[in-house]
């Protein structure tokens, strides 16, 4: 059990908060989805109230280590200060140059300071200015961001799967450090959920491919009592048992691997459930995210797909049977969509099965939905306030369904 912040004193300390405000913009640089700046909203509350002076630290995007001016944080200060009511003091450029620290030794209790993007220095990501892995150089940028403070809070679910200078190699340099409120609710949901589930547990699994989530179902095989397996993954199981997926996206290197997998579910007794039927179209602009006019879209009568086309949802059959699933769990984890969700024709059973999700919540059961795509289709179904947990973590919450270490948390001092 790692610290929290119930267990550090930060009482008028000067605290450096790791937070995800990795918040997707719009060419006019506009937050289109402030998720994850709400989600750490707690954790600055708690430190305000015990009169820190709070120094936030965060990633945006990608820049490789270069100073990308889109990729900048400011206008994430903008909306955290609107969503706090208070403001949030901000300095451009570079997160450790002689302004920023002057503004982080200047501020004061009850005060708050966003950094610059982080990853516009390539040590945040192990790297040296010339791009090479440089352990050094990386530690070096550790410690002058730890010099900014005194204690280190974790609260940046979504990164915790990253080990960079600002979530692992960091808490050395540091007196203290904790676990934000934000994960420990992460943890709370996602750990307790697959360490002491209630039963029935069911996990559903979507997205494009069987090679994403083979470390996810493995995982999942020795703790679940069923899994349902939806989107385009589901055409590989299918087809590595004989049936005919048409054009549909099968992984043919991984066939092996998908009849190796049922066979574990089987060895293990997990219910392992596939698409009965689907719904199939001969044509799909995957780009536009749309269904040319010239396309046929049908419905199948089983899980067969005839030639030229290819399973883009799961059919009206499927839904009814994996309804008598989900309608007696209770703990359900959800990662990845079912259909090309995205294109209303073939978001019907994604709905259809957050809808079924959210009944079951309302019955009692745990949900926890990860992943940015289930996640936007918990929500395009309107159910998103009806689950128990939607985690903030796309690639982190996958690792820890997959049961890997993850780095920001590892680093993190255990509870006495
Ligand atoms: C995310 O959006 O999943 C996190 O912010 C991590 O971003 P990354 O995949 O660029 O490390």
């Amino acid at each position: 059990m790692k610290k929290t912040l119930a267990d550090i004193n930060v009482k008028g300390k000067k605290v450096l908060v790791r937070v995800d405000y990795n918040a997707p913009l719009d060419a006019n640089l506009k937050i289109t989805n402030d998720k994850r700046i709400v989600a750490a909203i707690p954790t600055i509350e708690y430190l305000l109230k015990k009169d820190a002076a709070i120094i936030l630290m965060s990633h945006l995007g990608r820049p490789k280590g270069k100073v990308v001016p889109e990729m900048s944080l400011k206008p994430v200060a903008a909306r955290l200060g609107e969503v706090l009511g208070k403001p949030v003091k901000f300095v451009g450029g570079d997160c450790i140059s002689a302004e920023s620290k002057k503004a982080a030794a200047d501020l004061k209790s009850g005060e708050i300071l966003l950094l610059e993007n982080l990853r516009f220095h390539p040590e945040e990501e192990g790297k040296n200015a010339s791009g090479e892995k440089d352990k050094a150089a990386m530690n070096a940028f550790s410690k002058e961001l730890a010099s900014m403070g005194e204690v280190f809070v974790q609260d940046a679910f979504g990164t915790v799967h990253r080990s960079h200078a600002s979530t692992a190699g960091i808490v050395k340099y540091v007196k203290d450090a904790a676990a934000g409120l934000l994960v420990e609710k992460e943890l709370k949901f996602l750990g307790e959920t697959l360490e002491n589930p209630a039963r029935p547990f069911l996990a559903i699994l979507g997205g494009a491919k069987v090679s994403d989530k083979i470390s996810v179902i493995e995982n999942l095989l020795g703790k679940v009592d069923a899994i349902i397996i939806g989107g385009a993954m589901a055409y590989t199981f299918l087809k590595a048992q004989g049936v005919n997926a048409g054009i549909s996206l099968v992984e043919d290197d991984k066939l092996d691997l998908a009849l190796e997998l049922l066979k574990k579910a089987k060895e293990r007794k997990v219910d392992f459930l596939l698409p009965v039927d689907h719904v199939i179209t001969n044509k799909v602009d995957f780009a536009n995210k749309s269904v040319p006019s010239a396309a046929k879209v049908e419905s199948t009568v089983d899980e067969a797909i005839h030639e030229g086309f290819m399973g883009v949802d799961i059919g009206s059959k499927s839904i009814e049977k994996f309804a008598e699933v989900i309608k007696f769990a209770k703990t359900i984890v959800w990662n990845g969509p079912l259909g090309i969700f995205e294109i209303d024709e073939f978001s019907k059973g994604t709905v259809a099965v957050a809808e079924l999700v959210a009944e079951a919540t309302d019955e009692g059961a745990i949900s926890v939905v990860g992943g940015g795509d289930s996640v936007s289709a918990v929500k395009k179904a309107g159910v998103d306030k009806r689950i128990s947990h939607i985690s903030t973590g796309g690639g982190a919450s996958l690792e820890f369904l997959e049961g890997k270490e993850l780095p920001g948390l590892a680093a993190l001092p255990d509870k006495k």
